[in-house]
């Protein structure tokens, strides 16, 4: 029942999508519901009310209608009202904002286009503006994965080679949760992200600070991390612009403290979180790519940690 509702219900719809993917399931939920009901009836019927010798006239009659009419025209109905919610299901959204996620083991690629006309990369959150239909460009550079956000509509699968695509249509403010919904590998269930549904002007706000470089370490201590950072070869696989670390294979960390989980939804972004993650991820997250550095004096840890946590 804890499926029911929260951050990540198909039952509690905060989009246009999720909307009617929800009344489907409440209308099959209500069909399934009259023919248990049904059956179970006659048979209680047949067992305790009116037990009877064998009466084959009433038998054919049961078998013509209840086995060979009453499937189908059930059925039938089912499918009928489900292919009538597809259209609007895939309507796309050309002319809205087109925001490109690749699934990678055990996380989130994510690409805003900008209104200068460049692309900025994030990782493991997406943020939208309520009441827009917006785009999905999905794509995998190793196994498949399934993008899904419950709350605002279906999954679609994430296959290497291929670009699939998905709208969506948020229509409530809030944060949500989304999940890799394909198994890939050991830490499948660790692959989460946060999906924060903003009003426009906020959401303006936040993309065109996404897009500025990173702020200049303030402090002793963040400048010390910083360093440790160059130094001990982090910028080899990412990216902090506004920096020499230009690295692709990880995730972009340019605003990483400004993101509501580490590690794709297993930790929080606060320092101590940054330290234990730097220090041992693959305790955290079984199979990770990213080699532990527990090796780093503690100082050069804390001080790493301290500078992440800092690029908001
Ligand atoms: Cu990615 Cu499961």
């Amino acid at each position: 029942m804890s499926g029911c509702s929260g951050p990540q219900s198909a039952l509690q719809p905060a989009g246009v999508d999720a909307e009617q993917i929800a009344r489907l399931f409440w209308w099959m939920g209500g069909f399934l519901i009259l023919i248990w009901v049904l059956v179970i009836g006659c048979a209680v019927f047949v067992t305790y009310i009116r037990p009877r010798p064998h009466d084959s006239r009433a038998a054919r009659w049961l078998i013509l209608g209840g086995g060979v009419i009453l499937p189908p025209v059930v059925l039938g109905v089912l499918l009928v009202f489900g292919l009538s919610l597809l259209p609007s299901l895939s309507a796309p959204a050309e002319d809205g904002l087109q925001i490109s996620v690749s699934g990678e083991r055990w996380w989130w690629r994510v690409q805003y286009p900008t209104p200068s006309g460049d692309t900025v990369e994030l990782a493991n959150e997406v943020r939208l503006p309520v009441g827009e239909r917006v785009g999905f460009r999905l794509t995998s550079p190793d196994v498949i994965h399934s993008f899904w956000i419950p709350s605002l509509g279906g999954k679609v699968d994430m296959i290497p080679g291929r670009t699939t695509r998905l709208y969506l249509e948020p229509t409530k403010v809030g944060v949500f949760r989304g999940a890799c919904a394909e198994f890939c590998g050991t830490s499948h269930a660790l692959m989460n992200f946060r999906v924060v549904v903003m009003e426009p002007d906020a959401f303006d706000t936040w993309l065109e600070r996404q897009a500025s470089p990173a702020q200049p370490p303030q402090g002793e201590l963040a400048r010390r991390g910083q360093e440790a950072f160059i130094a001990n070869g982090c910028g080899a696989c990412h990216t902090i612009r506004g920096t020499s670390a230009d690295g692709v294979l990880g995730p972009d960390l340019t605003h990483v403290g400004s993101r509501l989980s580490l590690g794709a939804g297993t930790l929080p972004t606060d320092t101590e979180a940054f330290e234990r993650w730097i220090r041992h991820p693959d305790a955290i997250k079984p199979g990770v790519n990213m080699p532990a550095f527990g090796m780093l004096p503690a100082a050069q840890l804390s001080a790493i940690a301290a500078y992440l946590s800092e690029l908001k």
